[in-house]
């Protein structure tokens, strides 16, 4: 019977990481003239395709661009159409573009509040986390202190496989200062709650390019965005990429592993923000 259960736990764990979809309604269209659903679904197209199938997906963060309640309405529809032809579930977490009242109302069909939205879930003996880092009003992430010590107490308990937490913010440095803007404020707060815990990997978006790094150690990936890229080498500007990416996370002996995707196309200049100068006139 421990044979049994050590064989279950030890088993490869597969699931896909999609990070910064921005969708909006059909026809607004906030970004570059790009239907962002397409994107979407062009991944999830792409995803069924795969010979081995994921056991569930995560998105850590900018669900919608603009925050509007006609968005999330449109996310739900969207995000359950694709559940039923993946076959699997989809968990989402909040990023800087998401807003609190329209995400409960139009996407988790409660009550609006203003309540933040953070949670766990078990597949297959592996703990996922999805946190959030948004700071409502801001596009800074910061992780509260009620939600870091839920998150304490929540690792106390190791879970079968270990702890793989989801979060919008990224934690580690990048190659530019510009997105190094953009890195969970508290990161040294997150640091010290999963020091001597479970947890084996960190997730999260925000900078739409793939970036990876460790923080004691444990593994720490940036996704590339969905919606669009950025360009990493772009030291003084935002160069914006039409270029859609992802990452397939594997789970095998306690160690996690990341397979960087990138969906095809031409992976042309959308729009050049020259940040210093901004910087310089602020
Ligand atoms: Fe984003
Ligand atoms: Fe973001």
């Amino acid at each position: 019977m421990t044979t049994m259960t050590t064989m279950t736990t030890m088993e490869p764990i597969f699931f896909i990481h999609l990070t910064d979809i921005h969708i909006s309604v059909p026809g607004k269209k906030p970004l570059f003239d790009l239907e962002m659903s397409h994107k979407l679904r062009a991944a999830c197209a792409e995803i069924r395709t795969l010979e081995t199938k994921p056991s569930f997906v995560v998105i850590s963060g900018d669900l919608t661009h603009d925050g509007d309640l006609e968005d999330y309405r449109f996310l739900k529809k969207l995000l359950d159409e694709e559940e039923a032809l993946l076959g699997i579930p989809i968990h989402v977490a909040l990023g800087n573009h998401d807003f609190r009242e329209p995400f409960r109302e139009g996407y988790l069909e409660e009550e609006p509040s203003n309540e933040s939205y953070y949670y766990s879930f078990m597949a297959n003996g592996l703990r996922i986390v999805m946190l959030n880092t948004q700071v409502p009003g801001t596009h800074g992430g910061r992780l509260d202190e009620v939600q870091l010590a839920w998150l304490k107490g929540l690792l106390a308990e190791p879970a079968p496989s270990g702890t793989i937490i989801v979060h919008h913010h990224p934690v580690m440095g990048t190659p530019t200062v510009i997105m190094d803007d953009h890195l969970l404020e508290n990161p040294q707060d997150l640091e010290n709650v999963i020091e001597g815990s479970d947890v084996i990997g960190l997730l999260s978006g925000h900078i739409h390019y793939h970036n990876v790094g460790t923080l004691r150690g444990i593994l720490c990936a940036a996704a590339d965005g969905l919606a669009f890229g950025l360009d990493p080498s772009a030291s003084s500007n935002m160069r914006f990429i039409d270029r859609s990416g992802y990452n397939l996370i594997t789970v095998k002996n306690g160690q996690m592993s990341v397979q960087p995707m990138t969906l095809p196309g031409e992976q042309r200049l959308l729009y050049e923000l020259n940040v210093t100068k901004i910087h310089a006139e602020a």
